[in-house]
């Protein structure tokens, strides 16, 4: 057996825990896969008084110097999250020559070009398994499984908080409220869960696969966002009525007219498409490459234990080049500048869901004003009344989303028109 390689570990929450946890119990299974023991030396926190559960027999300290400083320390491993201090620790540890590990989507989508650059610098790897997808191995797979492909189209469910919450709203009818709470105990949801349920978390996430998929930089900025918050349990209602069921989807498409397409936001899905069973926290990545064709990758997207599976992944790929001597360092894959496609432009099916004066003729008048903006409808229910109002529920055909700007627009100036209570993009097909 080798030397014994030694972590730092930044971090003992949900994840830094379920680590320390994860490789006590595998120790004797992960130093044969190694060839050496792999052990946790220091673990930073802010408070070291706190009683904390698997951390007993390690060493906490609340100072970063003591971790950088310590020349046993092979690897750190970032779990605190958030852009600051994580950033500049990650940059320290890799400019102290350590390999650094991390599970942190907001320094990957917002700021990591310095931190690539500084591991190529200084010969060290730079490793984020887990910051996509929690348990599902995706940023591998992207990174050195695919790379045969062309990859046109990344579309998936990547927040377990959000999708746990539209389950559960939509199995059980569940208040908003109640089933965020559950999320937030179950240990998914980040510090501040506002980041899952606007959309901001799966925005992250797919930065970071549009960077991979395509080679090319994508940041936060380039991610059209929006979240789960204006989402209704009448808008549920409406959609298993209609064969459908809502979800948070990330989309990413790079096609050769309109540039690279990356957006979150909820859809309608029908209820036989492959991501519409995706329930509870579970995530899935679809991928759509020209050799491969279509692949799957599902499993749990946020907890403890599986996001300390993929967190030790990359710790034990690390360790076996540390063991062998070897430094693969792939390093940052985007090397190409593509350009964006603008919202405006971006297709779909449309729901849209209105109150509207109950008297005669007011369905034709709004028929006409979605003609008007070349807005096809596909079909028209009119269920119930609210407060003397009709609500009516319209799904469009395929369309610009300028035209359902504009028809919106148009809409609001009708006198008949008392409200526009929700429009949802209904997604037809993954990939
Ligand atoms: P968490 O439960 O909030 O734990 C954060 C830990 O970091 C705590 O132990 C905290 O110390 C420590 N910490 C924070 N700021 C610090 C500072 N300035 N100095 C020292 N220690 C500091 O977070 P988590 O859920 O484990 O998430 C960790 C990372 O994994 C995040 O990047 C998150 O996005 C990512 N992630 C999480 C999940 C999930 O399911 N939770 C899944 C995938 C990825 P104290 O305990 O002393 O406060
Ligand atoms: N809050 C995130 C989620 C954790 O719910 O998916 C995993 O990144």
């Amino acid at each position: 057996m080798g030397k014994t390689i030694r972590i730092g570990l930044l971090g003992f929450g949900t994840v830094g825990s379920g680590v320390a946890r994860v490789l006590r119990e595998n120790a004797h299974e992960i130093e044969k896969k190694v060839g050496a023991p792999v052990e946790i030396k220091s673990v930073l926190v802010r408070d070291t008084k706190k009683k904390r559960q698997y951390m007993e027999g390690l060493h906490a300290t609340d100072s970063i110097d003591e971790i950088i400083n310590d020349k046993e320390i092979d690897i750190v491993v970032e779990l605190m999250g958030g852009m600051s201090p994580a950033h500049d620790y990650m940059i320290c540890a890799l400019k102290a020559g350590k390999h650094v590990v991390t599970a942190n989507k907001d320094v990957l989508a917002e700021s990591a070009r310095d931190i690539f650059d500084t591991a190529k610098e200084h010969h060290v790897e730079f490793m984020f398994e887990a910051s996509v997808g929690g348990g599902i191995p995706i940023i591998t797979p992207l990174k050195e499984c695919l790379t045969a492909n062309r990859i046109s189209e990344v579309v998936g469910i990547v927040n377990g908080t959000t999708n746990y919450m539209l389950t559960k709203m939509t199995e059980c009818g569940a208040s908003y409220d109640a089933v965020l709470k559950e999320a937030q105990e179950k240990g998914y949801a980040e510090a501040n869960p506002s980041a899952d349920v606007e959309g901001l978390d799966a925005a992250r996430k797919a930065a970071i696969l549009a960077s991979l998929a395509f080679n090319t930089r994508v940041s936060l900025e380039n991610v059209a966002v929006e979240g789960i918050t204006h989402i209704t349990p009448e808008d549920i209602d409406y959609a298993t009525q209609l064969g459908y069921v809502i979800k948070l989807l990330a989309i990413a498409r790079d096609t050769p007219e309109n540039g690279v397409d990356v957006r979150v936001h909820p859809a309608f899905l029908p209820k036989e498409h492959p991501l519409a069973s995706v329930n509870g926290v579970y995530n899935a990545i679809y991928v759509k490459g020209n050799a491969i064709g279509e692949a799957m990758f599902y499993g749990q997207g946020a907890g403890s234990l599986p996001t300390a599976s993929a967190v030790i992944a990359d710790i034990v790929s690390v360790s076996r080049d540390i063991e062998r001597g070897i430094f693969r360092g792939i390093g940052c894959t985007c090397f190409e500048t593509k350009k964006f496609c603008p919202v405006a432009k971006t297709e779909s099916d449309y729901y849209i869901r209105l109150l509207v004066a109950d008297e005669p003729g007011v369905l034709g008048k709004i028929a006409t004003t979605f003609g008007d903006q070349g807005v096809s409808l596909k079909s028209v229910i009119q269920t119930r009344v609210v407060d003397d109002n009709a609500e009516i529920v319209v799904i469009t055909h395929h369309v610009k989303h300028e035209r359902i700007d504009k028809a919106e627009r148009a809409l609001t100036d009708l006198p008949v028109v008392t409200k526009i209570s929700n429009v949802i993009r209904v997604e037809r097909t993954v990939v």
